[in-house]
């Protein structure tokens, strides 16, 4: 499949694990892929050669989302080598479990930087080069089903999200006269991340969560990379400022349903990535 074919992708936070879904996923549909996290590993040889593999260009850059020159110098030198970036994906995000209680504004401040504001400088800085090119582009943020739903032990994450659709629904108006689509997608529990840690550490929390689940099934980095790639390709071709609820019906239940005493037992003890 190769509908992405001649389109160019950048991703901020590509070493995780929906991070590298994704890469590898656009890739599979012919785009040539540039990568970036805060810090170079084996983790950059295996997406390299499983991108190159698929018979795609492959590029590497350590790049903090939340350093604006870092961000720009990151765009420039893409823009140079593998062409423009017509694809950008706002995946990088941090989370640290603490209720209103404990939270301090270090930290607060930190989820703010990372989420927010690293989003808006990667997918902003996507979105004027295109303008100034003339090109058309697609840009994709990875937000998530607690954007909507208050979870007590997370509630920095959970603000950083909600803004983070706002940023996405502003962008989409302002860029939609230049054929740049915006959208986001919202998945819900992961088995990626933080929260795969946890779910493969903590098999009751695992059984819990799969019963608040309405599909009855924790949701993979592929099916979440799959619904940033189609978001991309030309089947969509109208939609804007849209969220694509990609989480299994999480987001249906009620948090009284959902908030088992044992689940919140679980999520005080370890907090995933929602
Ligand atoms: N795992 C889940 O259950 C889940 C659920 C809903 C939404 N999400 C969202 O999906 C995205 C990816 O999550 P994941 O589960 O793959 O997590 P992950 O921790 O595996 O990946 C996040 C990546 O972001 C990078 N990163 C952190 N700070 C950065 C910075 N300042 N600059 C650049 N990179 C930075 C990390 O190094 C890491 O590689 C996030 O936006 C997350 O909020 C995840």
């Amino acid at each position: 499949m190769t509908v992405l074919a001649g389109q160019v992708a950048i991703l901020s936070g590509g070493l995780g694990d929906i991070g590298q879904a994704c890469a590898v996923e656009l890739a599979r549909r012919g785009a040539d892929v540039a990568v970036g996290d805060l810090w170079f590993d084996d983790r950059v040889k295996r997406l390299r050669d499983e991108v190159e593999g698929l018979g795609r260009r492959f590029r590497f850059d350590e790049a903090d989302v939340t350093d604006e020159k870092q961000v720009a110098d990151w765009l420039d030198s893409v823009n140079e080598t593998l062409g423009t970036v017509t694809l950008g994906i706002c995946n990088a995000a941090i989370v640290e479990p603490l209720d209103f209680t404990r939270l301090t504004a270090d930290v607060w401040r930190r989820h703010l930087d990372v989420n927010l504001t690293g989003a808006f400088l990667l997918a902003n800085g996507v979105a004027r080069r295109l303008v100034e090119q003339k090109k058309p582009g697609r840009i994709v943020f990875l937000g998530s089903w607690a954007a909507e739903h208050v979870h007590k032990h997370i509630p920095a994450y959970c603000v950083s999200k909600a803004g983070v659709r706002m940023l996405c629904r502003s962008m989409a108006l302002e860029y939609s006269r230049n054929d740049i689509l915006v959208n986001e997608v919202a998945p819900g529990i992961v088995n990626a991340g933080l929260s795969r840690q946890l779910l493969e550490e903590d098999v009751e929390l695992q059984s819990e969560m799969i019963r608040n689940i309405p599909t009855g099934r924790i949701m993979t980095a592929s099916d979440v990379a799959r619904l940033v790639a189609w978001l991309c390709g030309p089947e969509n071709n109208h939609m804007t400022g849209a969220v694509l609820q990609g989480d299994g019906g999480i987001s249906l239940v009620s948090a009284a349903e959902r908030h088992t005493p044992e689940l919140n037992a679980g999520i005080v003890k370890n907090t995933p990535t929602l």
